[in-house]
């Protein structure tokens, strides 16, 4: 065995904006780091597998369970007919809950689509619940399904204009001025219809769940990005007190939003160990995976662009129809960002959802701009093209630093530097703009660009930090780590206030025990943590900064105790006294030195924390505050090559530049952004759910089907941090940029395919079969 190195620390300079490796990397590359799904060991411990459905619509008329349970090892049998009410309906976060779908599997014996959960055999061993699942003989009552857009019988709701005062989500509809009679009178217009297909997120780590009972109190472990949401619901479902429900999960081995809701496996589960009395294990297929759990549906869009010929936008109408499930309203909605982009008069918008027999979509990575955005970003292009401009140009014609609809100044807005610094790194200015006319021997070369913006949401949170007396550190909250680097940024702000090195700070995060800590979702973690973080770190040196300053016989005695900081192990008086850190606890506290902090975000409903303690984990931010508007700004440059002969697709380079407030660990951010990119290229060339209409059901439900890039997909690229200092969005200037990475990239490629084919693909993803005939070549 090779002998053990320590892992590289960055300690000397530990602090807010160092470029640091993560606290964590050396457990999580040698199998150290324990997931959700890791916990096996429990003594006694029993496997659940789970049975779906066979058809979409309809109701199961009989389960024989003989063959099922005759299955050397079976123990249990779950079916509707045996949970029924036993789990209480879970509410969705619109009902103030923590549910992704309304849709209660085994509480009746409806069918709402394909891949239901319909039974749970529980057994001795994995294979044996699995056999005894597979001999379970279901026969159903099958009614004619709707599968997506256009199927006939699916049910077609326009979404109501949210606009009374605190609604969420913002205001769906925003609109401002005339924007038909503008779009008529533009001398320039672009009319287009776009489309994005359905996607799934795959997370490495399977779907899971572990639930263990003691003396009436309920342990569950499964991987979570929304703890106490956890908690909470699973109470309310099984009619305990939170505090008698512990959710545990140190590490969430990928998420992007499947994970941010309560699972309807995680009640049943918890239920057959109640009933066997013994710890229950449920690990989820692949398959599975596509239709137990949420999912990013279709959408189609119809932008309409008027512009002047100086390529000032006159009037901008953005469309969006979205298909969710048949019970639930679910949608992502993403015109509060598209009509807030770009300076125009004239603005209008609607969505609309289409009801069909599928599951219930929700939240994937960066939800509602990652399809709305596509659709006008592609837009401007054709726009761009129209006028005989540089998208570049047509994108500085248009930027402002108030959103069109209400006038709200930007806090910051980095777009024109961030195409600045992207496009110089890209080499934008070589760019031909004619299509097909850089061409590379049998290459077709396209270079195409789009903007990236992301809201910089908040939540309301809350941590403990405790300082020892030999000035260790720990961090609690009940933050989770799904990959971000969360406790590497909680560990660079203890660091930056308390004055300690890396190696004192102890991070503790992912138990529904600590300090409660909102969703890891809309890319407000880093944002929400570090402000709570630091807020209780400054507590903490306050105390130790009177007791320095109060002391008759201190190195700092009469020093002013605001003016006294914590670096390099001391504190530190303005005119060069100090006092070593271990000293100076002594001084204030006869043991452990611990400090609570609670944080509200800007724009915060008066009971947000009380809400956060019930697990209600509402974000405030982006477009959704009164008086300012919060987002991050990005660039995305990509160069892909369509070969003349064979029409296969390569994305060969991407460049983003991106301006997010202040970087707290620049090394993860790189690292989150360049995800981001891959992500999107992803999502243009590759990623896409396919149906078989007939049966309303997914047949790529597999990661040998499910197309995404591997390494020799994956270009250079290259990823810039543009400086930004931006106090209003929150004490630390912190704006989050999780989710800002893949914005924008998939309008990218389709922009680099028009420039290199002439084909303007408007429906994603971006297809060998799309590109057949090439208008360059006909020339
Ligand atoms: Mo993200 S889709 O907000 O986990």
């Amino acid at each position: 065995m090779a002998q053990s190195t320590p892992a590289p620390r960055d300690d000397a300079t530990a602090a807010i904006g160092a470029a640091t490796s993560r606290i964590d990397g050396r457990e999580k590359v040698t199998g150290a780091a324990q997931y959700g799904s890791d916990f096996i060991s429990a003594p006694n411990l029993a496997h659940a597998y789970l049975h779906t459905s066979r058809i979409a619509r309809g109701r199961v008329t009989a389960i024989d369970e003989a063959a099922a349970r005759a299955v050397p090892g079976v123990l249990d049998v779950l079916t509707w007919r045996t949970v029924g009410d036993r789990i209480k309906p879970g509410k969705t976060f619109e009902q103030k809950g923590y549910m992704g779908t309304t849709i209660a599997p085994l509480a009746s014996d409806r069918v709402h689509h394909a891949g239901q959960i319909v039974a749970m055999v529980v057994a001795d061993t994995f294979e044996a619940a699995r056999e005894g699942a597979h001999r379970l003989a279901v026969t159903y009552a099958a009614e004619t399904p709707s599968t997506t857009f256009d199927s006939p019988g699916v049910e077609e709701k326009k979404v109501e204009a949210a606009s009374k005062e605190g609604e969420e989500p913002g205001e769906d509809k925003p609109r401002v001025g005339d924007a038909a009679a503008a779009f008529a009178a533009a001398p320039v217009q672009v009319d287009a219809r776009y489309a994005t297909p359905t996607q799934h997120h795959n997370p490495i780590e399977m779907l899971h769940t572990t639930a263990s009972w003691a003396g009436g109190k309920l342990t569950v472990w499964e991987s979570s990005q929304n703890m106490h949401g956890f908690r909470n619901g699973l109470a309310e479902q099984l009619g305990l007190d939170p505090a008698d429900v512990r959710v545990i999960s140190p590490y969430v081995g990928g998420a992007f939003g499947s994970r941010g809701s309560l699972s309807q496996h995680t009640a049943i589960v918890a239920l057959a160990a109640r009933r066997l009395g013994r710890p229950v294990r449920m690990e989820a297929t692949r398959s599975q995976g596509f239709t137990i759990q949420t999912y990013r549906a279709e959408t189609r869009h119809r932008i309409r662009l008027g512009a002047g010929r100086d390529g000032k936008l006159q009037s901008l109408i953005h469309e969006g129809w979205e298909v969710t499930s048949r019970p639930d309203a679910y949608k992502v909605a993403g015109t509060d960002a598209s009509t807030r982009l770009y300076a125009c008069p004239n603005v209008d918008s609607d969505v609309t959802v289409v009801h069909a027999d599928r599951p219930t979509p929700g939240f994937m990575r960066s939800p509602p701009e990652i399809p709305y955005l596509f659709a006008l970003e592609s837009a401007m292009d054709e726009l761009a093209v129209a006028l005989n401009m540089d998208p570049v140009e047509l994108r500085r014609v248009n930027d402002t630093m108030k959103e069109p609809i209400h006038g709200l100044p930007y806090t910051s807005r980095q777009l024109m530097p961030a195409f600045e610094a992207a496009s110089k790194a890209f080499g934008w200015s070589g760019r031909d703009p004619k299509p097909g006319s850089m061409r590379d021997g049998d290459w077709l070369v396209g270079w195409g660009c789009a903007t990236s913006m992301y809201p910089t949401n908040m939540g309301p949170a809350t941590a403990r930090v405790t300082l020892t007396p030999q000035g260790k550190v720990r961090v609690q909250t009940a933050a989770h780590e799904i990959g971000t680097g969360t406790k590497t940024v909680l560990a660079l702000t203890a660091c930056d206030r308390l004055g300690v090195t890396l190696d004192q700070v102890q991070v503790e995060i992912g138990d529904s025990d600590l300090p409660p800590a909102p969703v890891s979702g809309g890319s407000n973690s880093t944002a929400s943590l570090c402000n709570v973080v630091a807020k209780a770190c400054e507590d903490l040196r306050a105390r130790l900064a009177a007791a320095a300053s109060q002391a008759g016989d201190g190195p700092l005695r009469g020093a002013d105790p605001a003016a006294l900081t914590l670096a390099g192990g001391q504190l530190r008086a303005p005119d060069g006294r100090t006092e070593a850190l271990a000293d100076a606890i002594a001084r204030a506290s006869p043991g452990a030195m611990e400090a609570y902090a609670e944080n509200l975000p800007h724009g915060a409903k008066p009971d947000a924390l009380r809400n956060l303690y019930k697990g209600q984990s509402s974000l405030a931010g982006g477009a959704k505050l009164k008086d300012r508007m919060q987002f991050a700004f990005g660039a995305q440059f990509v160069e892909v090559r369509v070969h003349a002969r064979t029409r296969e697709v390569r994305a060969s380079r991407a460049v983003g530049a991106y301006a997010a407030g202040r970087i707290v660990n620049p090394k993860a951010a790189k690292s989150q952004l360049m995800g981001g990119q891959i992500w999107g290229l992803s999502a243009a060339l590759h990623e896409s759910t396919d149906f078989d209409l007939r049966h309303a059901r997914a047949y790529n439900d597999d990661l040998s089907e499910y197309l995404m890039p591997v390494s020799a997909d994956t270009p250079d690229i290259e990823t810039i941090l543009l400086p930004e200092d931006d106090r209003q969005v929150n004490d630390l200037g912190i704006k989050g940029l999780g989710e800002l990475g893949n914005v924008g990239l998939n309008a990218a490629v389709a922009n680099a395919v028009y420039h290199a084919t002439g084909v303007r693909i408007r429906e994603l993803p971006v297809r060998v079969e799309k590109l057949l005939d090439l208008p360059v070549l006909r020339t």
